[in-house]
């Protein structure tokens, strides 16, 4: 209601990144509060001991999350808590540093309930965004979603060099770590989804060995049945402990946005509403694949109680959220827990 009446209205006039920018650093504020975190909680929290879920050795307050994106470098994990979130995902954060892509780079598509960005794994870098994690005291499962720098340069084994730099650093301060194989906004246009590369990755990070934290893998909604089998199949040999469907697409398919402005916007990853369809179709799959073994968390356009809903009848276990919140407000996220808790 305060979102929608008060808030929306007034980022909506702020281009998306500002807006974006904006959000984060009232998240800032807030999480450096205890107050405004205990007054956010009042407002937003909501807690039913029916919704707790334990996967990968770890207690989940309640299935629903914040994906990764919204928070690149960890500043806000705490006042996503005090919003009622059951977990966080933080990044992707990458080896090196990266300012991204040029601005501008995040986009609303508002007739579609949905928003394109090629942002190009902007974060403060691997080492800058663990520090800052490190004295963070939170209660809920803290995810580190680690890609490669975004730098075309670096390839073959320096990339898995790279990813290892990273995944040796999210261990020391996640509870789960993601592997994004999926970002389409790299300057190779390429990602880790072609199956060799896959391969070679979890070979490299020696994903299983003793004293890592639970390793996900996550999967673009653009990948077809038969190629997600195939990477499927090499992450189950690889003790992966979890999926994510899905990341965002590079499709344009079906959209009630206009060509030219499709066209003027550019490349870059949909989010939101235009595919929760597809994502829930590849979450179908997986939940075929892994026959219930691996707990799947799923993304892609949830933004109503029901679309939550929809996912879990999928397969997945545990759900995320990002374009839903620009749209709908945080207080999405407690109406999509009551309706889990009631239904
Ligand atoms: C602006 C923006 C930045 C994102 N950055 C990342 C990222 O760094 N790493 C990642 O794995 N996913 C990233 N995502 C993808 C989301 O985590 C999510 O998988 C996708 O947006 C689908 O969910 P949604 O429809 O609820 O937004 C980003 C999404 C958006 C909109």
């Amino acid at each position: 209601m305060i979102y929608k009446s008060l808030a929306k209205p007034l980022l909506f006039k702020k281009n998306a990144e500002s807006a974006h920018e904006l959000a984060v650093k009232i998240s800032n504020i807030t999480s450096s509060s205890s107050l405004l975190q205990a007054l956010t909680n009042t407002i937003y929290g909501y807690k039913n001991s029916k919704l707790h879920r334990d996967f990968f050795g770890l207690r989940f307050p309640n299935p629903v999350g914040l994906a990764a994106g919204f928070d690149k470098n960890g500043e806000s994990p705490l006042a996503m808590q005090a919003l009622g979130f059951g977990f966080v995902e933080v990044g992707s954060i990458t080896a090196r540093p990266s300012q991204g892509n040029p601005k501008p780079r995040a986009f609303r598509l508002p007739t579609d309930h949905s928003l394109i960005n090629r942002m190009g794994l902007n974060n403060e870098g691997a080492e800058a965004v663990v520090r800052r994690l490190s004295s963070l005291n939170l209660e809920i499962p803290l995810g580190v979603n680690i890609a490669k720098t975004n730098d075309a340069s670096i390839h073959g084994d320096a990339a898995i060099q790279d990813y290892l730099t990273s995944y040796e650093l999210a261990n020391t301060v996640a509870d789960y770590i993601t592997v994004n194989i999926s970002c389409p906004n790299t300057g190779e246009g390429k990602t880790f989804e072609d199956p060799d590369a896959l391969e070679a990755l979890l070979k490299g990070l020696n994903i299983g060995a003793v004293n890592l934290k639970p390793t996900l893998v996550k999967f673009s909604v653009d990948t077809d049945q038969k190629t997600l089998e195939t990477l499927v199949e090499i992450c189950e040999r690889y003790a992966i402990a979890g999926y994510i469907a899905t990341n965002t697409s590079s499709s344009r398919a079906n959209l009630k946005t206009p060509l030219p402005t499709l066209e003027q916007i550019g490349n870059g990853g949909l989010s939101g509403r235009a595919i929760a369809e597809k994502s829930t179709q590849v979450i179908g799959w997986l939940k075929g694949m892994l026959k219930g073994n691996k707990p799947i968390i799923g993304v892609g356009g949830i933004d109503s109680e029901e679309s939550a809903l929809t996912k879990l009848e999928a397969g997945a276990d545990l759900l995320q959220i990002y374009t839903g919140l620009v749209y709908e407000g945080p207080g999405l996220v407690k109406r999509i827990k009551q309706k889990i808790a009631f239904d």
